[in-house]
């Protein structure tokens, strides 16, 4: 039935405690009365859902807020006045006396203001928030049209409102508040982004996004426990060029149903394959971009986390940048740029300090090479930077045993940063430590020498001959400027033009990797 006049028979059918079918800016939702027992019941009965996995209340006013949750976060507040009517879902305690039956017994309550205005209106006039799922049968794709719905709903619901394709294609983000509800923690993503997101907290990806749940692992969200989005053919994501994917796809799955740019109406492409009776379908891993991330882990899901590598390395080097130039040129004022540009950023001294503390093998193996550096079996920092900065042959050694240690925790912590977010690696020993390979592009800052030898001796609280003695340890300027893909000189104290220009390099840096 079309949307024009229907809102009043809508209305009437979820007063009864039945349920209706309808579109949303993400996806079609299968609504019933959220405080209604038997509605909660019949959307569970129809899509063959779980009874543990939790329903989002959709509201129409702000007030509600107040209602269901047992406080509202200033956090939680502010994205909702940002991002609602819109596709951003925020769970929190549940208030006292809310009924636990839309919420698979949970003590949270998730709660969405879609950006609909049949919805809202709907929402209005029928006196109250509505549950609503996905009106798909549970762990099949998606509906984005009342033609999808129909097919999977047919004969099951009284009435499918028809408001033509949703215009997202896929469903709303959800997060969580945590760290006293300073943080945002994302659970799933979807159309409103980690970096607007980031804008207003910091904000991570929940693993369960792009890794399955290891053994024993509680989930944040029931909704990860159960295979999803699934279309009947055999999703197999292959990660690589479209030239590579074409190529493996050819020779290996000649038969099967080819996604070479995932994106779109993603729900429509994988259910589509299943009309046309393809028994795999091949999707290349979507590139980072605005909605990339929530189009991977649909994909993902729908392949059962079944992600093939070609070419390209399992971390995705493309998106790892290393960070490098002399002490003193900014780095560090970089890496916190970077950071709120959604980058992710791993500081490699920090890492270097991690493999030689007390006990590690690293260490042990440094104090039986190096006895003189180590004081009551313990690494002594300056001393070890006294005696290495002096000897160049010396310093060598030293490196030798360090730099693989600090490799392989560099690769477990790329490998732990959600797929497509993209990584800066700060490292002022870049090249020296091979870190450098790990890398799809390297940036350089340097800065003249007096203001190195400045900078050095105030923040490190050094003399000037130890600041010159370090500074003559590392490689040049020329050095940097000749193995950097982007260069950047920091030569004033001008710190806003400094930190414009990293916000830029920042920005397009992520822009290329959109391609
Ligand atoms: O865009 C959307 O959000 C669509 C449209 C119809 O609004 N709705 C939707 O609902 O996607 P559904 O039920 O298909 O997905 C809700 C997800 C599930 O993964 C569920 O486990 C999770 O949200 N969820 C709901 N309440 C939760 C809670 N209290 N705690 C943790 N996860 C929750
Ligand atoms: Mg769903």
């Amino acid at each position: 039935m079309n949307a024009a006049g229907s809102l009043e028979l809508a209305a009437e059918i979820i007063q009864r405690g039945e349920i209706v079918a309808l579109p949303t800016e993400t996806v079609y939702g299968l609504a019933g009365d959220a405080l209604n027992k038997a509605a909660i019941e019949r959307i569970f009965a129809a899509k063959g859902r779980p009874a543990d996995n939790p329903l989002i209340v959709h509201i129409a006013d702000f007030a509600d807020m107040y209602r269901f949750w047992a406080y509202v976060p200033a956090l939680a507040a502010k994205l909702a006045e940002r991002f609602w009517p819109g596709p951003l879902t925020m769970i929190l305690p549940r208030k006292p006396g809310v009924p636990d039956y839309p919420c698979g017994g949970l003590a949270t309550i998730a709660l969405r203001m879609p950006k609909n205005a049949f919805v809202l209106e709907l929402i209005r006039l029928s006196g109250g928030p509505l549950a609503m799922p996905s009106a798909n049968v549970s762990g099949y794709p998606s509906p984005t049209t009342a033609d999808h719905v129909n097919r999977d709903l047919n004969g099951k619901i009284p009435l499918i409102i028809d408001g033509g394709r949703c215009p997202v294609g896929f469903e709303s983000t959800v997060v969580t508040l945590g760290e006293r509800n300073t943080k945002i923690r994302v659970l799933r993503p979807g159309n409103v982004s980690v970096e607007e997101l980031a804008a207003f907290a910091p904000c991570v990806v929940d693993s369960s996004v792009t890794k399955p749940l290891s053994k024993g692992e509680k989930a944040l969200s029931p909704g990860v426990l159960y295979k999803h989005y699934s279309p009947k053919a055999r999703v197999i994501l292959v990660n690589g060029s479209e030239t590579a994917v074409r190529n493996y796809t050819e020779s290996n799955f000649p038969e099967a149903a080819l996604i070479l740019n995932p994106g779109g109406d993603i729900y429509d492409v994988l259910r589509g394959a299943d009309d046309d009776g393809a028994a795999t379908v091949i999707a290349r891993t979507p590139v980072l971009g605005r909605n990339g991330l929530a189009i991977y882990n649909r994909l993902l899901r729908a392949a059962g986390f079944d992600e093939i590598f070609l070419e390209c390395d399992k971390y995705q080097k493309k998106r790892v940048f290393g960070l490098t130039g002399m002490s003193g040129s900014g780095k560090s004022a970089a890496s916190r740029i970077f950071a709120e540009e959604g980058f992710i950023v791993i500081d490699c001294d920090v890492i270097a300090k991690l493999v030689v503390s007390p006990n590690t093998k690293c260490s042990r193996e440094l104090q039986q090479k190096f006895p003189d550096f180590f004081v009551c079996g313990m690494l002594d920092r300056r001393k070890t930077a006294a005696a290495i900065y002096s000897d160049a042959a010396l310093k060598r050694d030293y490196e030798a045993v360090i730099y693989p240690y600090i490799s392989f925790l560099v690769i477990e912590k790329i490998l732990s940063v959600p797929a497509l977010t993209p990584i800066i690696l700060d490292a002022p020993t870049l090249f020296e430590s091979g870190v450098n390979d790990l890398c799809g592009g390297v940036i350089s800052i340097v800065t003249t020498k007096v203001m190195a030898i400045s900078r050095i001796m105030s923040r490190d609280n050094l003399q000037k001959e130890a600041a010159v003695l370090r500074l003559d340890a590392q490689h040049s300027r020329e050095f940097f400027a000749e193995h950097a893909d982007f260069f950047v000189q920091n030569d004033t104290d001008n710190l806003s033009a400094f930190t414009e220009e990293i916000r830029l390099l920042a920005q397009k840096i992520k822009r290329g990797l959109e391609d």
